[in-house]
């Protein structure tokens, strides 16, 4: 039966005639019977934590497009939810996480937070996400791959620390420069529930897990390796050392250079690569396997040029990859071009 999973082929070096393709951000508002669920559900968060809804959700672009894998349905913020942390997401504002603070690093009254890591409590707070997986796996097609996520520890510590993409998380920075020691144990406490998070979604049924370091751009150079090749690294060890066969893929998105350092160091098996990164620059100094690159704003205008792009991409990939975009679809596109971007990428012939 594996033997006919293209995604997983790929992620374990296998020859392979065919280009599977999953897109980040697959399920979402962009789809019609996404939005109805969604308002069914509430809230995003109820979405989350309903497995029955959350599974559907997951199945809804493999029943639409054919994608070769799919995409537990959650959010990297359910991590820190796991933890302890209150979160909420307001509509057309995005997430709202309870801002983590130096006495949860100290405070060992209050359960879990940052004192200490407590496997029995995050287990009690996410134990849906599992049954998600769980429910999902079961539902799909024998060639469809089963993919859990987590954020990576540098990513989810700039929401914890009162951070919005927007305005680049200067508050999280400034916090972890004037307080590297805090700074640092959020890290440490992350690495340990991420790893965890990932083994239970493998046990649940994931058969690849990927690590979204979405904000690893804004990382200065000096620091690259402190705050995300090692938090990467460790996570990877604690994963592959229960679940060797498991592929990770990491995504240190806008990365730069850096990711070939990334790629040789944390022992991923595959980078998912942005769109600011050259294909031939990547087939050069990359030698893990390779996923994304298309530009996710291709995906909201004309088909023609959108293939276009995806046909250049497929032509100037010497080797095996995941056809992926290099972020997530936005709600504002065209579930027909996805549609057109699939059928195209499978039915592609050199
Ligand atoms: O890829 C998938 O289809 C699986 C589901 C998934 C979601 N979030 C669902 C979601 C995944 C893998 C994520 C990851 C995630 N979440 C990341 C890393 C990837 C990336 O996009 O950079 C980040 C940074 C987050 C945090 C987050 N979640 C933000 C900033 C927002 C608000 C922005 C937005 O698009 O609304 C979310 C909300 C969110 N996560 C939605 C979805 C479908 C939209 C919520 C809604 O339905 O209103």
């Amino acid at each position: 039966m594996k033997k006919n999973k293209k995604l997983l082929s790929i992620l374990k070096n296998e020859p392979s005639t065919h280009t599977p393709i999953w897109l980040m951000r697959q399920a979402g508002r962009y789809l019609p019977e996404y939005r109805d669920l969604r308002s069914r559900a509430g809230s995003f968060m109820n979405l989350c934590f309903n497995p029955e809804m959350a599974a559907e959700v997951t199945l809804q672009p493999v029943r639409r497009f054919g994608v070769d894998g799919a995409i537990l349905f959650s959010d990297i913020l359910v991590v820190p939810y796991g933890l302890g942390y209150k979160l909420d997401f307001i509509e057309n504002e995005g997430p709202q996480l309870e801002t983590a603070s130096e006495d949860d690093a100290s405070n060992r009254h209050v359960p879990n937070r940052l004192a200490a890591f407590e496997a029995e409590s995050f287990f009690k707070r996410t134990a849906p996400i599992y049954e998600t997986v769980r429910r999902s796996k079961a539902a799909l097609p024998p060639d469809v791959t089963m993919i859990g996520f987590a954020g990576s520890p540098f990513t989810v510590a700039c929401y914890m620390l009162g951070g919005k993409g927007k305005d680049e998380f200067v508050t999280a920075r400034q916090k972890a420069q004037e307080n590297p020691r805090f700074f640092a144990h959020i890290l440490e406490c992350l690495i340990d529930a991420t790893s965890f998070y990932l083994k239970e979604q493998i046990k649940a049924g994931a058969e690849v897990v990927q690590l979204f370091d979405s904000w690893s751009g804004l990382v200065p150079a000096e620091q690259f390796d402190e705050w995300v090749i090692a938090p990467t690294t460790k996570i990877t060890a604690a994963v592959k050392q229960e679940f060797p066969d498991i592929p990770i893929i990491g995504f240190p998105r806008m990365a730069g250079e850096k990711i070939a350092r990334y790629a040789e160091a944390t022992k991923v098996d595959a980078i998912s690569l942005d769109q600011t990164v050259d294909l031939n620059w990547a087939q050069k100094n990359v030698s893990v396997a390779l996923q994304g690159n298309l530009d996710p704003e291709r995906m909201l205008g004309e088909k023609q040029p959108m293939l276009a792009a995806a046909e250049k991409i497929m032509r100037d990939m010497q080797r095996p990859f995941i056809f992926n975009l290099g972020h997530g679809l936005t709600p504002h596109v065209p579930p027909e071009n996805v549609a057109a971007l699939v059928e195209f990428v499978q039915g592609f012939k050199k």
